[in-house]
């Protein structure tokens, strides 16, 4: 391999699929992906939420489409990313980001609900869209896929145990198939979000945020959403070539500070 010159890491013409992207997170990562020149296929359940971000990019001089997709629904999960290859052309990109955040104590009437949901969304969903577009990304030996973890996959939080145990499992799918398909030419990476201003976090009042964030987090404040886009949108850089299998966290801090 050549020295990396600046075309490595440009990204124009890249297709990118970012599930959970009517909010937060997802819409950031779309939004950033489409103003860095990739053709952006953004899928959600809430499909009002996600035609409106795909509108914003498509005003902003970028490119995108919008699909609605419950990735509980693994038929069309297949249908989706059949669609989304139909329309653009391929796909480079996969970024496995719907996710649910369901509080329940162990002992809790609904925890064997809670459990299967949060399961379903935030962990078998990322296997089976990984699945579905495996024969896109393995195409040109150069794939692309970031799961959203979360701090929550390194340590853990009471009455979050269906949300820890999916996101280490997230960080575990991520190592498995990084080892996996790397002979393949597929990187797999994972990003460990902190405390971030989201759809997720918006029903904790901001006393109880500053609160935390000054108590815990070094860089004393709840991250943006674009904030964390940039670290995902680092990992399926051309020139990340060699990045695979890692857990970039995007905490501010908060999970190396002990006091
Ligand atoms: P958000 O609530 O703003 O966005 C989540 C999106 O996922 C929403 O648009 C929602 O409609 C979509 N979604 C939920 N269930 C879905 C399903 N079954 N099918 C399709 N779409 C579905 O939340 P945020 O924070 O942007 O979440 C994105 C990811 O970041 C999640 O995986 C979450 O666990 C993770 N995360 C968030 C943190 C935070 O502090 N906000 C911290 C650590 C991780």
């Amino acid at each position: 391999m050549g020295r990396l010159t600046k075309l490595e890491r440009g990204v124009t013409g890249k297709i990118a699929v970012v599930t959970g992207a009517a909010s937060g997170i997802g819409r950031a990562t779309a939004q950033l992906f489409a103003d860095e020149g990739m053709r952006v296929a953004v899928l959600d359940r809430d499909l009002e939420g996600v035609a409106r971000v795909a509108e914003e990019i498509e005003q902003a001089g970028g490119s995108a489409a919008a699909w609605e997709l419950d990735v509980q629904d693994a038929g069309r999960i297949q249908q989706v990313v059949r669609e989304v290859v139909a329309r653009f052309g391929g796909l480079d990109i996969l970024v496995n980001n719907a996710g649910v955040s369901l509080l329940q104590p162990a002992g809790g009437d609904d925890y064997e609900a809670a459990w299967e949901t949060t399961l379903a969304v935030n962990l078998t969903a990322h296997q089976r869209m990984i699945r579905a577009a495996l024969p896109e990304l393995t195409r040109e030996g150069a794939g692309r896929i970031v799961n959203i973890a979360s701090t929550e996959g390194l340590g853990a939080t009471a009455f979050a145990s269906p949300y820890t145990a999916s996101k280490h499992g997230v960080i575990g799918l991520t190592r498995a198939l990084a080892v996996e398909l790397g002979s393949q030419g597929v990187t797999v990476n994972c990003v460990c979000p902190g405390p971030i201003h989201t759809g997720m976090t918006a029903l904790i009042p901001d006393e109880a945020k500053t609160k935390f964030a000054r108590r815990r987090v070094p860089l004393r404040r709840y991250g943006e959403p674009e904030e964390v886009a940039h670290g995902i949108l680092s990992l399926v850089l051309p020139a990340s070539s060699y990045i695979n299998g890692a857990v970039l966290v995007v905490d501010g801090g908060l999970t190396i500070q002990n006091t």
